[in-house]
Parts: C-alpha cells; structure tokens; sequence
C-alpha cells in the first residue's frame, strides 16, 4: 500500500494567512492578516437567522441555492449595476465565494487550459488553479498605482487561454480597477474568446471616492463573466460561509453540477437571513463603507503618527513585502521556506526583522514597517525607533487604541 497524499495535494500548502490567524491568536497578537470582521453583524440580519432557525428551515435548501435568495440576489445585481440577472438560469448560491470560486474554475477549466492571473493575488487563486488542472499566467500589478501594463497583459493572452481572474476591489493591493482597464481585458477576452471568472467580495468596501464597476456591465461581457460574491465582508459573517456565482445559462448549468457534488448546498436558514440582507437600504452599504473609513483612518494615525495622506505614504513606499519585486518563484509547497529565505536575505542585505509578520526596511525617513493588509489598505508603520523597544511601544500602543475603541483582542 502507497500511503501517499495526491500530486495535486503536494503541490500547494495550507493558506498562508489562515495559519496567521492561528498564529496571531496562539501569540497574542494584533492580527492584522486575515480579512474578517471582528464587530458584530447587522442585529436584523442575526434576527432573521434565529427567526429561520425558529421556523424549521433547517434542512437542505434546493442545491444551488432557496429561490427567494437567488431572487434577492438577481435583484440587488440589477439594481446597484443596471444589468438583468435571471434567478433561475444564471445564479448558483455556494459555501462563501470560495467553493463558487473553486466550482466556476472546476466547471470551465481543462487540464493544460491557461488561466490568467494578476499578481500579487489572493491566495487561493493559486491552489483553485492547480486542483482545475490548470496552468497559471501571471501578470503584474504595479506599486504605487498597481495598474498592469497592457502589454504584458497581452503577451499572457494565448491560444490556450480560457479564463482571466480579476478580482476587484483587489485583496491583497486594495486596487480597484478603473473602467479603463476593464474595456482592456474585455477586449483580450472576446478577441481570445475566454471567460473572467471575478471576485468582487469587497465591492462595497471602498475608499477615496473609488467606484466598483463590475466587468459584467461592459459590452458583450455578460456572456462570458462569471461574477463571484457572497455575504461575508459585505454583512460581516465570514462565518456563515454564503456566497454565489452569477454566469450565464450555459456555465450556470455547469457550476451548479460541481457546486452540488462539492457541498450540496449552504447553510438553510443562512440563506433565508441572506434575503432579508441583501434587501437592506443604500444607507447600510455607505455606513459600511464609512465605519471602515473611520478605522482606516484611525489604524494609520495609530500606525504612521502623520497626517499624511495614504496615497502620500504609497508613493513614497520603497518596497512592499510581497510585491512581485520580492517574490522568488517557487512551488506552493514550498512557500513557508521560501519566505523564511526571502526574510533571511533580506536581512542579509540590512533590513531589519521584525517579530511580527512584516520587515522593516530603511529610507531616507527612517524605518518603516511594511505589512499588506487584506481589507484594502496597505498597512504601512513609520516605527518610532529601530529598536524592539521602539516596535514593542508602537505594539502596545496599538493594541490599548483598538481595545478602547472597542475592538475585542484576544489574551495577551
Ligand atoms: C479576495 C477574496 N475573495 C474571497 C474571500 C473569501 O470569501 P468567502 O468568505 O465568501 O469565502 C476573501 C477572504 O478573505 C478574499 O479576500
């Protein structure tokens, strides 16, 4: 007997910023890695749950998702962007966006198919990728703007190209991709006949005026997109695990099938909540939006001590941990030892270390610590001083604002 995990096992490892999580809560430490709300969810949606509860839906939903929630959702999609979506053929209500990632990618992808995939990217994207079989093709994002160059974008376009990933507003860069390089990919993607597959979990988590166009609304796009969503960051329940898939007849059919031999279903009476949410008023989306404008502002008055606008502080970044300048190619196996060597000669070269997840790099201004977050903003720490005094404060300091602000933080 073989007692062996599969190929296709071996060549990914388990997500880097789940296992921060794990880490940060077995330290003690500010967990600044993971994207989940940590405030409660909206009281009527709860309600709406318990009342669900409360009224037996507690067994399987219809496979790809109860009708009044796919209803809902083809709603909401009309309403906020203009484009028709019909409940019964072209929505697919999954476990989080996560399984509607993994079962749109299985239901369009062959072995040797190429995906293209902007970097950096979400974590996932590259597992999903592997377990479809499917060949990677990364294009870059650039600091400070992280736009792409459409050349390069092009060259990543062949005759093997199937999908693109286009995950906006981007997680882990806080991009949101502008109307205009929407209309570029559009183009690559009728000329080469090939599907986007998007992400857009954090549509409503904008900044700075930023506007979300979804790639579905551009012309002829609605036939070849396959829109990924879900409740999780829009109503703060990462926990509840609803997502959904919006495609077209043909893929629709396709994703259901995979969808409903992956998980069968999501959680019933969630669903039912999902209803009463997704019907809330305009006013929830901006106070959303502003509640995290507000902590945005006050982690980077905690973190950077200046007045300083963010795209003040992003122009003058000299290096962002995790940009594709400080990748090292490697096999997703091999990812935990290749940031342990990339740390490590980073060292070598005079940056300095930091005990928690980040690096401290120096400039002309002193050191800054550089850390990406994952809800939008780069993070980014002017640290009082080199020293571990210095970074221990800054720690501290951050710690005490966020509990008096009322954040719950785990033992120190
Ligand atoms: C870009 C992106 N997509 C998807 C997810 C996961 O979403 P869900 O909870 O709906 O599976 C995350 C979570 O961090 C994310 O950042």
């Amino acid at each position: 007997m073989s007692v062996r995990p599969s190929a296709k096992a071996e060549r990914f490892t388990e997500s880097v910023i789940r296992e921060m999580t794990r880490l940060a809560q077995l330290h003690g430490a500010v967990n600044l890695s993971q994207g989940f709300p940590d405030f409660p969810a909206p009281e009527e949606v709860k309600e709406a749950a318990r009342r669900a509860v409360s009224a037996d839906i507690n067994q399987y939903a219809i496979t790809w998702g109860a009708r009044p929630l796919r209803q809902a959702i083809a709603r909401k999609f009309e309403r906020l962007y203009g484009l028709p979506v019909d409940p019964e053929r072209e929505v697919t209500v999954t476990c989080g966006s996560t399984e509607a990632m993994i079962a749109a990618l299985l239901a369009v992808l062959d072995p040797g198919d190429e995906v293209v995939v902007f970097e950096p990217f979400y974590e996932n994207y590259g597992p999903d990728a592997i377990l479809s079989g499917a060949v990677p093709r990364f294009v870059r994002l650039r600091p400070p703007e992280w736009g792409f160059d459409p050349a390069e974008l092009e060259r990543a376009f062949t005759e093997r190209t199937r999908a693109i990933i286009v995950n906006t507003p981007n997680n882990p860069t806080g991009k949101v991709f502008s109307r205009t390089e929407l209309e570029t990919i559009a183009e690559l993607c009728r000329r080469h006949d090939a599907l986007a597959v998007t992400d857009e979990i954090y549509e409503h988590i904008l900044y700075d005026g930023a506007v979300h166009v979804p790639l579905a609304t551009l012309p002829g796009m609605a036939a070849r997109t396959i829109t990924i969503n879900g409740m999780s960051k829009t109503y703060s329940v990462t926990g509840w695990r609803v997502g959904w898939a919006i495609a077209p007849p043909a893929l629709t059919g396709a994703i259901r099938k995979v969808h409903d031999f992956l998980t069968v279903g999501a959680a019933a009476p969630l669903q039912e909540a999902g209803v009463l949410a997704l019907g809330l008023p305009p006013a929830y989306y901006e106070g959303l939006a502003r509640a995290y404008e507000t902590r945005r502002e006050r982690l980077l008055g905690i973190l950077g001590r200046t007045s300083e606008s963010l795209a003040e502080i992003r122009d003058r970044l000299p290096v962002v941990f995790n940009t594709p300048e400080l990748r090292f190619p490697c096999a997703e196996s091999r990812k935990f030892e290749v940031v342990r060597e990339v740390r490590e000669r980073l060292r070598r070269a005079g940056a300095e270390m930091t005990d928690i997840d980040g690096v401290r790099v120096r400039t002309t201004d002193g050191w800054w610590l550089l850390r990406a977050s994952n809800t939008q903003a780069v993070l980014v720490a002017r640290a009082e001083s080199t020293t571990a005094d210095g970074l221990a404060r800054l720690k501290q300091e951050l710690a005490a604002e966020l509990t008096a602000s009322g954040v719950a933080l785990p033992d120190a």
